[in-house]
């Protein structure tokens, strides 16, 4: 449980609407170099060091229920395809015939009996062993048990299932730690996905990802969204290891009126979430999920070029079984204020690529308020390794004292009640 946790929030949220500048020894934090936003080097190493060997979100156990359930999950421009087996076990693959590259699913989800190509119809089972070939007499010394779909590494956090294209990352719950055991009672309640949109931005994804790491903007680009309700002088930041960090902050009483007090909430709730608090968790190194006890979404972008993003918004509800969703009404209006304040945060995005481009602020400049982004560059390096990164372009690991390791303030948690 997370008492402790929840205590110590408010002691630091107290201190934080008291203080008259940044804590003692908070460094001044050099201009976050602007090429790392345009240069297609770096670009480059962002696409085969950190995409290609980071823990990324696919989809959700909700969306491959039973045996032949797919999904096809576009993972930095990978065709991975989530397909659950007659063995009830979900795997990833390559949507990519072994002939010829074809894909062997085109719709984006479904039920299959078996993967067919749709080129020359060479057939997978649900497990990607390849099983037919037409005209296998005119191939030579083909060896169908060695021309399986390629497998990608999937493991599952809660409902929540992550690829890694690369075979040799650290286990999933490695990568994500501490945040498994911050949010051990959200990931073991039921959730099923209620909504699913994407959205296409003209700006490099970092550009996109650091308007979801502070409240700084929140009076400026929110004011009648997000400002009224957040009291964000009180807005505690922490810092985790491996990237991750989060924003918590307290909620001005009956300022929401959004009606999301008349939906179900989680089976399973940490103490944080059942007081007026907005927490923001940042998943690194492309995820930001405003939990709330009544259903959240899940924000994760994906660069798509050095200056084009796509963002997928997918919402998660309290499993409502079977039926319609209870309170479709409530959620119909509460998703749509939701995408007001998106188009809100998207108005500058593509103006602040131009200026990128064009050098026209020389840095970024970041404060006290505004770490989670130097944060989040910091890991980018760590990840993709600094002696790779061209000199000018680098952003040392200047917070690394700052980072906290929130397990200290939790006690074990509570067992599942049968
Ligand atoms: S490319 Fe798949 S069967 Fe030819
Ligand atoms: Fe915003």
């Amino acid at each position: 449980m997370d008492l402790k946790y929840l205590a110590r929030f408010r002691e630091r949220s107290a201190w934080e609407s008291a203080r008259t500048g940044p804590p003692e020894g908070f460094p001044d934090l050099p201009d976050l170099p602007l090429g790392r936003y345009t240069d297609p080097e770096f670009f480059e190493l962002e696409r085969t060091r950190l995409f290609g060997r980071s823990w990324l979100y696919a989809c959700h156990d909700s969306e491959l229920v039973g045996a032949g359930a797919y999904r096809l999950c576009d993972i930095a421009g990978a065709p991975v395809l989530m397909v659950r087996g007659d063995d009830g076990e979900v795997r990833a693959m390559l949507n990519a015939c072994r002939h010829r590259g074809a894909p062997v699913v085109r719709e984006p989800c479904g039920q299959a009996r078996a993967l067919v190509c749709q080129y020359h119809s060479w057939t997978y089972d649900l497990c990607g062993r390849l099983q037919r070939v037409p005209d296998q007499r005119d191939f030579v010394g083909l060896r169908p048990d060695a021309r399986a779909l390629p497998a990608v590494r999937c493991e599952r956090w809660g409902g929540w299932w992550f690829v890694n294209l690369d075979p040799q990352a650290m286990p999933l719950l490695d990568w994500l730690a501490p945040l498994p055991a911050l949010l051990a009672d959200v990931a073991r309640s039921p959730l099923r996905v209620l909504d699913r949109t994407s959205v296409e931005l003209p700006c490099n994804w970092k550009i996109l990802a650091e308007g979801f790491l502070e409240v700084y903007h929140a009076r400026t680009i929110h004011p009648t969204t997000v400002a009224p309700t957040l009291d964000t002088r009180g807005t505690v930041i922490s810092l985790f290891d491996h990237g991750h960090q989060n924003m918590l902050s307290p909620v001005k009483p009956g300022t929401r009126g959004d009606g999301r007090e008349s939906l179900a909430t989680l089976a399973h709730l940490p103490a944080l979430m059942a007081e007026p608090i907005q927490p923001a968790h940042g998943v690194f190194p492309n995820i930001i999920t405003p939990l709330d006890a009544r259903g959240f979404p899940f924000l994760v972008w994906w660069p798509v070029g050095i200056d084009r993003t796509r963002l997928d918004i997918i919402w998660f509800a309290a499993d409502w079984g079977d039926g319609d969703l209870p309170g479709a009404d409530v959620w119909r209006r509460r998703l749509d204020r939701f995408a007001v304040l998106m188009e809100e945060d998207y108005r500058n995005l593509g103006p602040i690529q131009r200026s990128m481009e064009h050098a026209a602020h020389g840095g970024q400049v970041l404060n006290y308020q505004e770490r989670r982004i130097w944060h989040v560059h910091a890991w980018i390096d760590r990840v993709i390794g600094p002696e790779r990164i061209p000199e000018p372009l680098r952003v040392p690991d200047l917070l690394a004292a700052w980072v906290e390791d929130p397990t200290e303030f939790m006690a074990p948690p509570s067992p599942d009640t049968p």
